[in-house]
């Protein structure tokens, strides 16, 4: 039998859909799994009759691979990808090529990158989204490591990954060590950002509106055939749409506790390493974390006192405020999670390729959206952007989208129905558009208490003053420098 193109290791849903998607795009491939009876089941299962090879080790796995050997691990992230590469290395030649396709934490893909090149091997990291069917029918791809191992895997990757209407692939190189990693788990930040503007969307209308789910499953509806076109839109529609046996809607008995596994929160650590404003994600994170303190709010909810949301009005209209709303603040995550990938890019030498990332995103994610396409022209017209919010076409959205934003966060804050995401978004907008923030007082305030000195308004950038504050300290400032 011909060896196999590619090797992959971990035979768990997405590991087992990506094997029967490069299979179905003409590659071979031998797969690999710690409990060798997956491997069994699956060659007699669903791999029966197609070209896959079981492997009962990862020496067998490795003897059947064409050279340079791509062997690729889907697998926890964490301690066993670590584990794996050991196992790995004695089989490999130089120039062979380690593939991590699972939620790797960048930091780790750096390190691992490294070790795995001082080896004389290759190494990519590479983010894949879009859960199960993503994974079977086209994914995206974000892959990143040793630049050489690029043209090796490119065919398989762009031949196995979504493709946009004009048949781009929503997959190229990111950058180098942990970038595609790192833009992987920018993505599901944005992704934690995405969802919880939803559920903030969503329970405005539940619980101000006093909507039915099939009226809020109308407006996602309606929704998704505008601007906001959107994998999580029409999810969320599908969802609501859903009945249990007793044909109430499932999502009635879902306890409202969220999980999750932690990619969202590296993304709001990174931004706080960065020294970059992503409120929103971080908010989004939070939100879960207030979410799953169940009893503790159930408890709360018994003493603490607050409005009763009561809605007097033009529903229609509220609604359509309601949609402006989640645009906005959509547009504000989206442009903070890019400040982020630029700072990043900065810090780690990663040379990205915004209006790239765009389109990577534009199809097979779970992000993946209309919205991304006019996010790509955006960096394609000017790829040195500061700020999304400063392009044209989205200057103008948020011109018209604004008024009805703000009256749904006032509505928001003076009914008591918490909305995190939307108002931290807007906080942010006119943060960002605001000449003089009160920032000059914190400055006075920290040289106050502690001789942390200042810069002036009428001197030139770089020189720092301190103030005898009360007469009593003396004239040393203390040193300077930047967290
Ligand atoms: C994807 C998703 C996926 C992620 C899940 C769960 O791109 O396909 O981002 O990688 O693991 O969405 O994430 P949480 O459990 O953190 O919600």
């Amino acid at each position: 039998m011909k060896k196999a193109d590619i090797g992959l290791i971990g035979l768990a849903v997405m590991g087992e859909n990506l094997v029967m998607n490069m299979e179905s795009k003409g590659f071979t491939v031998a797969v690999y799994n710690r409990t060798t009876e997956k491997v069994d089941k699956f060659i007699n299962g669903r791999a029966k009759g197609k070209n896959i090879i079981g492997a009962h080790s990862i020496e067998e796995l490795c003897a059947n691979l064409e050279k340079p050997r791509k062997v690729m691990m889907m697998v926890k992230a964490g301690q066993p990808v670590d584990d794996f590469i050991e196992k790995i290395i004695p089989y490999l030649e130089e120039g062979d090529i380690i593939i991590d396709g699972g939620n790797s934490h960048f930091p780790d893909t750096i390190r691992r990158c490294k070790y795995v090149e001082s080896k004389g091997f290759l190494y990519i990291g590479t983010g894949v989204s879009g859960g199960e069917e993503g994974a079977l029918h086209g994914p995206s791809m974000m892959p990143g490591g040793s630049p050489e191992a690029w043209q090796y895997v490119k065919p398989i990757f762009q031949a196995i990954c979504a493709k946009v209407e004009d048949g781009s692939p929503c997959c190229d190189w990111v950058g180098e060590g942990g970038a595609g990693h790192f833009v992987k788990m920018v993505h599901n930040g944005i992704e934690y950002g995405d969802m919880q503007l939803i559920c903030e969307a969503y329970h405005l209308m539940r619980d101000y509106l006093g909507m039915t789910t099939d009226e809020m499953q109308e407006v996602f509806a309606e929704w998704n055939k505008t601007e906001l076109d959107s994998y999580l839109i029409e999810i969320t529609r599908d969802i609501l749409g859903y009945k249990d046996e007793d044909g109430k809607p499932v999502v009635d008995y879902i306890l409202d506790t969220a999980g999750q596994k932690g990619t969202g929160k590296w993304t709001a650590i990174a931004a706080l390493d960065e020294g970059i404003p992503l409120t929103l994600i971080g908010e989004a994170v939070f939100a879960r974390c207030l979410s799953s303190m169940k009893s503790e709010r159930v408890a709360a909810s018994k003493i603490l006192t607050g409005p009763k949301p009561e809605f007097k009005g033009d529903r229609a209209a509220f609604i359509a405020d309601i949609k402006n709303a989640l645009y906005a603040a959509k547009i504000v995550s989206y442009a903070q999670g890019y400040t982020l990938m630029r700072a990043a890019a900065k810090n780690y030498g990663w040379n990205l390729n915004y209006g790239g990332i765009a389109l990577m995103w534009r199809g097979g994610c779970i992000i993946r959206s209309v919205f991304l396409g006019e996010i790509k022209k955006a960096f394609d017209n000017n790829p040195d952007l500061a700020n999304l919010l400063l392009d044209p076409y989205f200057k103008n959205i948020i011109e018209n989208a604004q008024d009805g934003w703000r009256r749904v966060c006032s509505a928001a804050m003076l009914n008591g129905i918490p909305a995190p995401a939307m108002t931290s978004a807007l906080n942010y907008y006119d943060g960002y558009r605001c000449e003089n923030l009160p920032q000059n007082l914190l400055q006075a305030q920290r040289d106050y208490f502690g001789a942390h000195t200042y810069e002036r308004t009428d001197k030139p950038r770089g020189e720092f003053y301190h103030t005898n504050w009360t007469g009593e300290g003396g004239d040393t400032s203390a040193s300077q420098y930047l967290a």
